[in-house]
């Protein structure tokens, strides 16, 4: 039996207060709707087919793939007026409707759902503890489900019921094609519900199962942002764990923020309030320190990122010490054993293995050659105005302290360049270079006296 998926992803949600679509709010720093395509493709469906509607160019280009197929929903009508839209394209087969506002339901659990259809429908329904903004499941007195109330038309009575429904279901598209066009909007929003067909096809005798979630955060949505920031929590907290069971250790797995792919060596440990982003890979033994931001980085074993650095689009080789206060800019890649210190910014540089940054330094546009030492507050003057220029400084060369390093400039292999030079022009190799004027001291200069007080 072939499956298609459709994803219900035209709402405003109001409930946002929000100039952003619902479905593009970022979740563990990818949209909603990001997250739910990925479900989706985990199944390998025939078809997956996206109802969009507000704001449908900026859900588009915010997730793209050759694999969607986009439908425009133009008016927001209803949860059933959406799938309406979809069913001209969806072929012969089971449906299972995904709702792109409910992001963290895994990919067995809606395995579990297609293969309970059958003839009939399925649903995915939770026990919720706070039932409140959810459908409610409406059963006989027999326990047969026969419909679903939503909370604004629905009984003080009904209101208690603590099933409810997720919004994700299952049936086949022969059925959906049948009920929802009898499915009137005569409730208090005055919508086409999708949630209606399930009393039309009961009351028809369609069997309708439901598949219980199998922990109630999975099935959570996400309509106003105290949903969403719940959410976040909840997919931080299963982050962590799986991190945890993987062999990191975390300081506090209650203060860990991965909005990407964090992949992990052995033994590595991560400090509190670290976060990361885009895709990041650590080495074995890795340490990062406390308030950490790493982004699309590659760190090699050992390698220690000390508190408050921030590392971004960099590569560092294996033990290398970066930080506190450092800041990686995208194209450094430093190699192994080196060390970048406070206050040390570097961009587009490589930095050779065993060379030392460790104070107060900019290096950008640079290729920086072994065992060198480049002192407190040196800085790669890059930038004419117009163009870049680079910094090149071979391998045992010493910068001492204060130096402003002229680009395009190269310093020699093995030279010293004197504390506080300017260097426009190239360093020899082997050689002192000293800059700045001649020191004078005035053995006669008196400081001007303070005005006598008396004398007014
Ligand atoms: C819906 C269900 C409710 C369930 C809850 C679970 C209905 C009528 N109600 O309520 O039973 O408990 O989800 O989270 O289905 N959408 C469209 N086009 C529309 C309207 C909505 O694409 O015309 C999309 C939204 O973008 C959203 C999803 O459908 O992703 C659900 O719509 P929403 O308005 O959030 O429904 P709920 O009120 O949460
Ligand atoms: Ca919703």
């Amino acid at each position: 039996m072939t499956t298609s998926v459709i994803v219900l992803a035209a709402g405003k949600g109001t409930r946002m207060n929000s100039a952003l679509p619902k479905v593009l709010q970022p979740l563990g720093g990818q949209p909603l709707l990001a997250h739910v395509l990925a479900t989706a493709r985990a199944l390998s469906p025939q078809a997956i087919h996206v109802v969009a509607g507000h704001g449908m160019a900026a859900v588009r280009a915010a997730c793209p793939g050759d694999d969607l197929h986009w439908i425009e929903q133009a008016e927001q009508r209803g949860t059933g007026h959406a799938v309406a839209q979809a069913l001209p394209h969806v072929a012969k087969g089971t449906a299972l409707i995904l709702y792109g506002d409910v992001p963290l339901v895994p990919p067995r659990t809606l395995a579990a759902l297609r293969d309970a259809a059958g003839d009939g429908i399925a649903l995915l329904v939770m026990q919720a503890a706070d039932p409140t903004g959810y459908g409610r499941i409406l059963r006989d007195a027999a326990g047969r489900v026969r419909g679903i109330v939503e909370e604004r038309d629905a009984t003080p009575a009904e209101r208690s019921v603590r099933e409810v429904n997720t919004g994700l279901m299952a049936a086949p598209v022969a059925l959906l094609r049948r009920y929802l066009p009898q499915v009137q909007p005569r409730n208090a929003q005055g919508e086409h519900y999708l949630t209606d067909v399930v009393a039309l096809a009961a009351a028809d005798g369609a069997p309708v199962q439901v598949v219980a979630a199998q922990d109630p955060d999975d099935a959570l949505g996400i309509n106003d942002r105290v949903q969403l920031a719940f959410a976040e929590r909840t997919l931080q907290r299963r982050r962590a764990e799986a991190l945890l069971r993987a062999g990191v250790t975390l300081a506090d797995p209650a203060r860990l923020d991965v909005r990407g792919e964090l992949l992990c060596g052995r033994d590595v440990f991560i400090d509190v309030n670290a976060v990361f982003e885009g895709r990041v890979v650590l080495g074995d033994g890795v340490r990062i320190g406390p308030n950490a931001v790493l982004r699309n980085c590659a760190l090699g074993a050992g390698v220690e990122v000390l508190a408050f650095s921030h590392l971004d689009g960099a590569r560092v080789g294996d033990r290398a010490r970066i930080g506190p206060y450092a800041r990686l800019r995208p194209g450094a890649e430093l190699a192994c054993e080196t060390h970048i210190g406070n206050f040390v910014e570097v961009k587009q540089a490589t930095v050779g293995r065993g060379s030392k940054v460790n104070h107060l330094s900019y290096i950008g546009d640079a290729e920086i050659g072994e065992r060198v030492n480049v002192g407190a507050g040196t800085i790669t003057c890059n930038y004419d105005g117009v163009h870049k220029h680079r910094t090149v400084i071979a391998d045992d060369a010493f910068i001492g302290s204060g130096s402003e390093l002229v680009a395009p400039v190269t310093v020699g292999e093995g030279a010293t360049v004197g504390a506080g030079t300017t260097l426009r022009k190239d360093a020899p190799a082997h050689q002192l270079t000293v800059g700045g004027g001649r020191q004078v001291s005035l053995p006669h200069w008196r400081r001007p006296a303070p005005k006598d007080r008396d004398s007014g």
